[in-house]
């Protein structure tokens, strides 16, 4: 079935090294997607030149001049809307949505975040992770609800902890998982495989348990 491309809006804070692998994805046939707009809360975040690159347009909402954060949320979903998104994705997006923002965009606002959710969310993942010594560690692609880094997750992946690792190997081995999974999971809202629904994960039309037991090796041999 021939899907027209679902329009996206990405935000981004940093790097965006996971929107490359979105831009990639579009580029290269293998997502159904219409990047139509990044947007930054920094001005100096090297995502932005990413988008320039491809020809996406590339805007900067900085929150200085904002007095509160729902009035900063209020422009900047004006901002998102203006491109008439079907997805919103935070890749790298390193602000505390409000909960207006994320209940007007409810089931249609993902996020990727550096862990095996429900562990470890908020800040400094990794060094969190190595801390408490775990074996394992890795990172989820969830929808966004108002809760912070609780919505369902739609797909995670994971890798293994070594003794000699830092924060920074770690993040690196996690970081080439995110650039697997993000795609896929854009590419599964696209095809209308998986929504959210009553705050749970429906994939293929049948509910799945949160968090779901999906990792990426199912996730691609299933493609
Ligand atoms: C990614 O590792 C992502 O998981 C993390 O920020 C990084 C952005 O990298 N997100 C969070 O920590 C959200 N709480 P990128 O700019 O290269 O995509």
């Amino acid at each position: 079935m021939n899907r027209d491309p679902m329009p996206v809006v990405v935000l981004i804070s940093g790097n965006g090294s996971n929107l490359q692998a979105l831009i990639d994805g579009q580029l290269g046939g293998s997502l159904p997607i219409d990047i139509r707009a990044v947007i930054s809360n920094r001005a100096d975040a090297y995502g932005l030149e990413r988008a320039r690159r491809a020809g996406i347009g590339a805007e900067v909402l900085e929150y200085r001049g904002y007095e509160t954060r729902e009035a900063y949320d209020a422009a900047l979903l004006a901002r998102v809307r203006a491109h008439e998104p079907g997805l919103v994705v935070l890749a790298g997006f390193m602000r505390i949505l409000s909960p207006a923002f994320v209940g007007a965009l409810e089931g249609r606002l993902i996020n990727i975040h550096p862990s095996l959710l429900p562990e470890f969310r908020g800040l400094h993942t990794h060094e969190r992770a190595l801390e408490a010594g775990v074996t394992e560690h890795g990172c989820s692609v969830h929808f966004v609800i108002p809760e912070l880094d609780a919505g369902p997750v739609i797909v995670q992946a994971r890798v293994p902890v070594y003794p000699d690792d830092t924060a920074e190997t770690l993040a690196k081995r996690v970081q080439a998982q995110e650039h697997r999974i993000y795609p896929l999971a854009v590419r599964w809202i696209a095809e209308g495989r998986a929504r959210m629904r009553d705050r749970e994960l429906v994939f293929d039309g049948q509910p799945r348990a949160t968090p779901p037991a999906i990792t990426a090796e199912d996730a691609l041999a299933a493609l």
